[in-house]
């Protein structure tokens, strides 16, 4: 196998960068194609924790080559500090870590406006507040700037004085908040582009040259299918393609197609910030599963809202990115819970229905739950328990894709692979 995908299959944190981190050791790329530092993939390598935001996770292994992608967007800034961070437990170099010259830049008027949106606009939606939105905006209506013109003041120039008239009126008039100058904003930009300029290189020809010379290529995505622009619980999404989509728009795949889709799913269901969520548990269950799974946001610190496992999502997942298997995590948080249970479909206007079509108001959609009997498996021993056994098992026969990788704890060596991957 030579090209495989990570994607997470519902809101995002499912565990991604584990997944990612295990199968990079077998890969010579490890690829990000979308979203920003609004990620946070959360890696445990002997009991210690790394947190990468926009740096793909094949960078904790010297051999692989880490790419951004051009769908990437990316806040100078924030990538060199992590850049920073990172060096201390691995070693990155202009060699190993490469970063598209047509990748869009976050810039400071795209912090202050996403800020200003969320404080002050009509419609909150509950963003990490990393300017991820109006940056794709802005690479939408072809006036972003790419990474390419921070090396030359001259495009610098040109390119932030496009928006930036438009931009001066909605923040003196409509939100009434300092901004910097153009000129403040190129000086500071062209020094980032200095301090960033050996990691910059054509990425879509590295990719197709690799793929000519028989590497394997592993895509990481990031965020979640549901939080995808155009796929996912509209408005309250992402504004990149979350989805296996967005890796032939951002990055390339050239001549070539993907041969695993992996979906990465929780064994329970969370989401950060706003939107529908059919299976949400508002008592001390969900209380209990928020606090035993640490489920609080690796970027903005939000604590995240805890649910059963949406079956009809799943399966809308499956079908929008064509998953070829599913990665069951955080098992172990399941673990001698009191009650267990599993949502199998959705009634709506009292009809059955089994996929989250994008046709169906999720805020309308009464889940239907089977109840397992709660499973108490510490993982010591290789053979799980006939009740972890059976909630597996259902979750693979509803969804008619294997469960590939199962994983019941955050380091390297809690996984257990059921597939032959690479
Ligand atoms: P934005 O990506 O910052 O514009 O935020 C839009 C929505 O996506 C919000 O609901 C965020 O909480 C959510 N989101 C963005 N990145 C992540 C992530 O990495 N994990 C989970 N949710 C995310």
């Amino acid at each position: 196998m030579q090209t495989m995908a990570i994607i997470g299959a519902q809101w995002g944190d499912e565990g991604k960068g584990k997944i990612t981190d295990l199968l990079a050791e077998k890969s010579d790329l490890v690829i990000r194609y979308q979203g920003g530092h609004n990620a946070g993939h959360t890696i445990w390598v002997n009991g210690q924790k790394t947190v990468l935001h926009v740096i793909p996770s094949g960078v904790l292994h010297p051999h692989c080559t880490s790419v951004i992608g051009h769908g990437v967007v990316l806040e100078p800034e924030n990538f060199l500090n992590e850049l920073k961070k990172i060096k201390t437990v691995a070693k990155v170099t202009p060699e190993n870590l490469k970063v598209s010259a047509t990748a869009t830049v976050i810039t400071q008027y795209h912090k202050l406006l996403d800020a200003a949106r969320e404080a002050q606009g009509p419609e909150k939606i509950g963003t990490t507040g990393k300017g991820i939105g109006p940056a794709y905006e802005d690479k939408i209506s072809r006036r972003a700037i790419k990474v390419k013109d921070l090396l030359d003041k001259d495009s610098l120039i040109r390119r932030l004085g496009v928006g930036h008239s438009e931009k001066a009126i909605l923040f003196k008039n409509l939100y009434q908040i300092d901004f910097p100058s153009i000129e403040e904003e190129v000086e500071r930009l062209y020094k980032l582009g200095q301090e960033m300029k050996d990691y910059v290189c054509d990425t879509f020809s590295l990719i197709d040259e690799s793929l000519a010379k028989g590497k394997r290529l592993l895509y990481e995505g990031a965020q979640g299918i549901l939080l995808d622009i155009d796929y996912g619980t509209y408005p309250y999404v992402t504004s990149s393609s979350t989805t296996a989509s967005g890796i032939f728009t951002g990055a390339g795949i050239p001549n070539h197609k993907l041969e695993e889709v992996i979906g990465v799913a929780k064994a329970y269901t969370t989401r950060v910030g706003e939107g529908p969520f059919p299976t949400e548990l508002f008592d001390e269950l969900g209380a209990l599963i928020q606090t035993k799974g640490n489920e609080v946001g690796a970027t903005t610190g939000r604590k995240r809202r805890c649910g059963w496992l949406d079956i009809p999502l799943l399966r809308y997942a499956i079908k929008s990115s064509q998953l070829t298997s599913i990665a069951l995590t955080k098992l172990d948080i399941l673990s001698n819970l009191p009650e267990l249970k599993i949502c199998y479909a959705y009634e709506v206007n009292g009809q059955k229905v089994d996929c989250a079509y994008p046709g169906i108001n999720l805020q309308h959609a009464k889940p239907l739950f089977k109840d397992f009997t709660p499973f108490k498996d510490d993982f010591s021993e290789s053979k799980i328990s006939n009740d972890l056994n059976t909630y597996m098992s259902f979750i693979q026969d509803s969804l008619g894709i294997p469960v590939s990788i199962y994983a019941y704890g955050p380091d390297r060596n809690q996984v257990v692979f059921k597939k032959n991957l690479f």
